[in-house]
């Protein structure tokens, strides 16, 4: 009985063996992972940034096994990287341009292979302090205090819904209390912020819209007003989000004064800095964003102003009891890994209990390479969004305002007539689109179609500036003569 019992688990070894490879085989898969890694990054130096097919092909894309690498390899290419945006692309200046610096890559290799967790210090000390210490590295970055906790997420949606559940939790908004509750934004807010509401069952509150400023920036006086005239009300103002940086136009929100006016009223205040909060790493980023550190809870990315590959946001927060309300539990099986002091634990200050070890994405690269070369490229990247506008500027194009940091917008003026006109930018962002060098995407500013650059890839570089001059230049002789035809018929 027992030695058949035996047999049964020998066979099924001989199969789930498979999942170990060894010897020449693994030589195998990492000789042609290096290759293929390296050619990647070799054509990424002349490929276009966006490759637009019209039937994008998917087909081989299935789960049908293929124990050929160099099959799975070359499908991946052709299905995957060879079609649509290209996110590694100096050239992609859209949305908000994600990273992807080489030793990150090897940092999510090491994760993975060793499968360290770093939730809690019991099982894994040193994935831990790794990710601790990238934490507090942060809250002495934007002037947090020590007691302050934070946590890596997966990327800035998710830090702030941590966010607005501990503003909810530390103010008790719960019940009868949220349709009474108020809450003051800047139209242009992340919409990840509105999902976070509804998540957080929030959903009833009532948004108040802030009058901007010709930048695009939150009036304190108008948000002044506003909450009292809602205290008169019998409402609940809790609630304050500064943006440093907005997606649609880089915008930083007065900091400084939204914060004195959110103390003055005692309202939670949350900094939405996912896409421009690591430029208080520069000089220039430092003074803009000055007021920073009197957020109750900041949101950054990583993956977005340090150039590290999708996957990696962070959230701090100065009132560890808001964010332990709703994340820290204790369970019976996991009583011996409990510790009294459990703000060493990032499971106990996120939805998340197994997750990637992600700060080994981040830590690697700042060990290896210190921060120096992080800040030249964020220097890099505002000095480039100066030359980007002030180069449109000279070439006739409308202009939003000078960039704040690295996203500006601007249009053509083909035509007196606004809808005309609207459609005819339109057409020129497919022909830029069309033309594929660089990626670039859109937004509407009251009620007008305007292209967006955001620069934030750490491989934009001055020659892709000059490259993204010259394809709009082009693109615009093309619609020009669109026009003038169209006008002719
Ligand atoms: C200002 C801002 N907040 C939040 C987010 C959402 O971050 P993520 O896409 O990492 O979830 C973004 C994304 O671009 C953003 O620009």
């Amino acid at each position: 009985m027992n030695s058949l019992l035996r047999q049964q688990i020998l066979d099924l070894q001989s199969v789930s063996e498979k999942l170990e490879p060894s010897g020449v085989k693994l030589e195998n898969y990492f000789s042609r992972i290096h290759g293929f890694s390296h050619n990647y990054l070799d054509e990424l130096k002349t490929k276009k940034a966006w490759v637009n097919k019209d039937e994008p092909n998917v087909s081989d894309l299935n789960l049908k096994t293929d124990p050929s690498l160099e099959n799975v390899l070359k499908t991946f290419k052709e299905q995957v990287i060879d079609q649509g945006l290209v996110p590694s692309s100096g050239g992609h200046l859209g949305y908000i341009p994600g990273g992807g610096v080489y030793l990150a890559s090897l940092g999510d290799y090491l994760a993975a292979i060793s499968n360290e967790y770093a939730g809690m210090v019991y099982p894994s000390p040193g994935a831990a302090a790794i990710e601790n210490n990238l934490i507090h590295w942060m809250i002495a970055l934007f002037g947090f205090p020590k007691t302050a906790v934070g946590n890596l997420t997966s990327g800035g949606s998710i830090a702030n819904l941590i966010g607005i559940t501990a503003a909810r939790d530390s103010k008790q908004i719960k019940g009868d209390k949220i349709p009474k509750s108020v809450v003051y934004v800047n139209k242009h807010l992340h919409h990840c912020m509105l999902k976070a509401f509804r998540i957080a069952g929030l959903e009833d509150l009532d948004i108040r819209y802030v009058n901007l400023d010709q930048n695009h920036r939150m009036n304190p006086e108008h948000l002044d007003s506003l909450i009292k005239a809602d205290i008169e009300k019998g409402l609940i103002p809790f609630l304050v989000i500064g943006n440093a940086g907005t997606t649609d136009t880089g915008a930083i929100d007065p900091l400084e004064d939204l914060g004195k006016i959110a103390q003055k009223y005692n309202l939670w205040y949350h900094i939405d800095g996912a896409y421009g909060g690591f430029f208080q790493l520069t000089e220039t980023g430092k003074e803009k964003l000055k007021g920073i550190e009197m957020a109750d809870s900041l949101v950054i990315d990583p993956h977005k102003g340090l150039f590290l590959p999708y996957g990696i946001g962070a959230v701090l927060i100065k009132d560890a009891s808001a964010v332990l309300h709703s994340n820290h539990y204790i369970a019976n099986y996991m009583l011996d890994a409990y510790e009294e002091d459990s703000f060493h634990n990032s499971a106990d200050l996120s939805p998340e209990l197994t997750k990637h070890f992600r700060g080994m994405r981040m830590w690697l690269p700042i060990k290896m390479l210190g921060i120096e070369p992080f800040i030249s490229c964020l220097n890099e990247k505002l000095l480039l969004a100066q030359f980007l506008w002030e180069s449109l500027e000279e070439r006739g194009f409308q202009m939003g305002p000078k960039p704040e940091l690295t996203v500006l917008y601007f249009n053509w003026n083909f035509n007196e007539n606004s809808e005309i006109n609207n459609e005819l930018n339109r057409k020129l962002l497919e022909e830029i689109l069309k033309d594929g060098r660089v990626f670039l995407s859109s937004t509407i500013i009251n009620d007008i179609f305007v292209i967006r650059v955001a620069i934030l890839s750490f491989r934009t570089k001055l020659s892709t500036i000059d490259l993204c001059l010259e394809v709009i230049e082009e693109a615009k002789l093309k619609v020009m003569e669109m026009a003038a035809n169209e006008a002719m018929d």
